[in-house]
């Protein structure tokens, strides 16, 4: 499984000075990459849609690696997301096939910084223009990185820079996307992002064997729930028992604050979870439609495997809308 992917949305290659400089360095300096030129793979825009799902359920971390055209993206990349992040791929009801992923952008910016604030002849900030696909993110569950972006990289000869020019600064954009891929994903922190945007894809299934769990709850855990504390795996099966009594499967756990830090061995993952859940009629609901929002406070470890283990999780309710079913 390679790592990471990327997608390369350039229109042609073969006319490029600083998207090809860059995936070849991705390629010569990342050990498991695959770089997916979408100019080669479809000069006629008919997109694979099953080989591009599959090579993004295969990675870790997509990025995205295009030239700016139009203060947004080439059309060719435009229509590979808009066939590939499909119903029940990228959205809807199981389409959590991206939740937890990381998605990076890498843009080269034709006009320079300057331009690109609201004084100057482009208005906005290249982040600001980049918020349909920061939105595209959130809502397939993807982790949003800060885009990696160089600015004056066209080349036009005798009109803009030279070629020495945009050819340094796509090396000097090659070394800093390496150095942002190599951190995030070596860093715990992020490893633990990932975690728990895959354990909530579970209990958004509330699936009857709860050996998933299991496996990432410390023998002795202790849960702190608005129902009680349980504690260990016979405390969580009371706890799962009552939960899935209570909120009928294909629920959503919405994850609308995440953050991880280091706390001497252990690390503390702080959440906001929105649960948008219907219940059962027999339940203290007596079925009516729930989106409830709560703060989660959890101590986790990782082992030598890159484990991560919960040893203790506390959940307290923020509020509770209830909607009649
Ligand atoms: C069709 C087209 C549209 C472009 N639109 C923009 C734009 O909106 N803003 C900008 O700063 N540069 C724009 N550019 C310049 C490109 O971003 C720049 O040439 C490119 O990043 C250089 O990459 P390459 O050497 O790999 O082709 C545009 C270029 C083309 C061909």
């Amino acid at each position: 499984m390679s790592r990471v992917v990327v997608i390369s949305g350039h229109p042609n290659l073969e006319t490029s000075y600083t998207n090809s400089l860059i995936l070849q360095r991705l390629e010569q300096g990342l050990a498991d990459v695959e770089v997916r030129r979408l100019d080669r793979l479809y000069p006629d825009y008919q997109i694979d849609v099953q080989a591009e799902q599959e090579a993004l359920k295969a990675a870790d971390l997509i990025i995205l690696q295009f030239p700016f055209y139009w203060y947004s993206m080439p059309a060719l990349l435009k229509k590979w997301l808009d066939d590939t992040f499909s119903y029940n791929f990228a959205y809807g009801a199981a389409g959590d096939k991206l939740k937890g992923k990381d998605l990076l952008l890498s843009v080269t910016v034709g006009g320079p910084k300057e331009a690109y604030s609201a004084l100057g002849y482009n208005h906005f900030r290249v982040d600001e223009l980049l918020k349909p696909l920061e939105q595209t993110a959130y809502l397939a569950g993807l982790n949003f990185r800060t885009p990696v972006v160089t600015h004056s990289m066209t080349y036009i000869p005798g009109v803009y820079n030279t070629q020495q020019a945009v050819e340094a600064r796509a090396e000097e954009h090659a070394v800093r996307l390496i150095s942002e891929v190599e951190q995030l994903l070596g860093a715990p922190e992020q490893h633990i992002q990932r975690f728990v945007t895959q354990w909530f894809a579970q209990f958004d299934r509330l699936p009857s064997d709860a050996s998933y769990f299991h496996g990432h709850l410390a023998e002795d855990v202790q849960l702190h729930m608005p129902e009680g504390v349980f504690t260990g795996h016979a405390g969580f099966n009371d706890w799962y028992a009552q939960a899935r009594a209570t909120f009928k499967p294909d629920c959503q756990h919405q994850i609308e604050q995440l953050e991880v830090s280091a706390a001497g061995e252990q690390f503390r993952v702080q959440l906001r979870i929105r649960l948008l859940a219907d219940t059962f009629a027999e339940s203290a609901f007596n079925g009516a439609a729930l989106s409830l929002l709560v703060n989660e406070t959890w101590q986790v470890t990782l082992d030598s495997a890159e484990q991560v283990r919960i040893h203790s999780y506390q959940v307290t309710p923020v509020n509770t809308e209830e909607h009649a079913a």
